[in-house]
C-alpha cells in the first residue's frame, strides 16, 4: 500500500470507494466522479486530499482535509480543519485509515492548523471508534451525530 495526493484521474477510483461504501449501506448517497471532483479533489478550501493505493494502483481509500471558513455546511469554528474518512469496505481494518491520517497530520501541521473537527454519525461505532483511536475526543453532540476535535501542538 503507498499515499499519494489526489489527482484530477483519481475521481472514478475513488467515486467506485464510495459506491462500495454504499453498496455496503455504510453510506447515504451514490456518487459520481464528477461529485468527488467538486466535493473532494478540486474543492476550493481542500488543505489535504490523500488516497491510498494498492500494488496494482487501486484505490482503498481516501481521506479528506478541508479548511473550515465562514459559514460551511457542518457549523465548525472557522479556521479549524475538517476531515473525511472513506475506506473500502474490502480493505477496513487492514490499517488504511491509520496510514492516511498519518499524510493528513503532516498536510495539518504543514498549513498550521491547531484543531480539527470529524463529525460522525452517532450510530457508526466503527468510524466513532477509528477517530478515537487516532486520537480525536468528543467536544459536541448534534442531532444523530457526535463531533470530535483533534488537537495539534501550536
Ligand atoms: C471507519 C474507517 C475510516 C476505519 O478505517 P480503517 O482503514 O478500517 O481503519 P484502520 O484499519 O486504520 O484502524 C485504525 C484503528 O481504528 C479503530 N477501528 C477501525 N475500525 C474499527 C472497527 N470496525 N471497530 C472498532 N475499532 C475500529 C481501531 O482502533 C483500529 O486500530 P486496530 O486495528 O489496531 O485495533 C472505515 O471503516 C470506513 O471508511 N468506514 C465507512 C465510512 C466512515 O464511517 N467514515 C468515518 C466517519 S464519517
Amino acid at each position: 500500500m503507498s499515499f499519494r495526493s489526489a489527482q484530477d484521474s483519481d475521481a472514478e477510483g475513488i467515486a467506485s470507494v464510495l459506491q462500495d461504501l454504499f453498496d455496503a449501506g455504510k453510506r447515504r448517497k451514490s456518487c459520481t466522479a464528477e461529485f468527488v471532483l467538486g466535493h473532494y479533489i478540486s474543492h476550493p478550501d481542500r488543505i489535504g486530499c490523500t488516497v491510498a493505493v494498492d500494488q496494482g494502483g487501486r484505490i482503498l481509500g481516501f481521506q479528506s482535509l478541508r479548511h473550515a471558513v465562514a459559514g460551511n455546511p457542518y457549523d465548525v469554528a472557522v479556521g479549524w480543519g475538517i476531515i473525511g474518512t472513506h475506506i473500502r469496505p474490502s480493505a477496513a481494518r487492514r490499517g488504511v485509515g491509520r496510514g492516511l491520517f498519518a499524510q493528513t497530520l503532516d498536510a495539518a501541521l504543514g498549513f498550521g492548523l491547531t484543531s480539527i473537527d470529524a463529525t460522525i454519525g452517532a450510530d457508526n461505532a466503527e468510524g466513532l471508534a477509528y477517530y478515537e483511536a487516532m486520537g480525536f475526543r468528543e467536544y459536541r453532540q448534534l442531532e444523530g451525530a457526535v463531533s470530535k476535535v483533534y488537537q495539534l501542538p501550536s
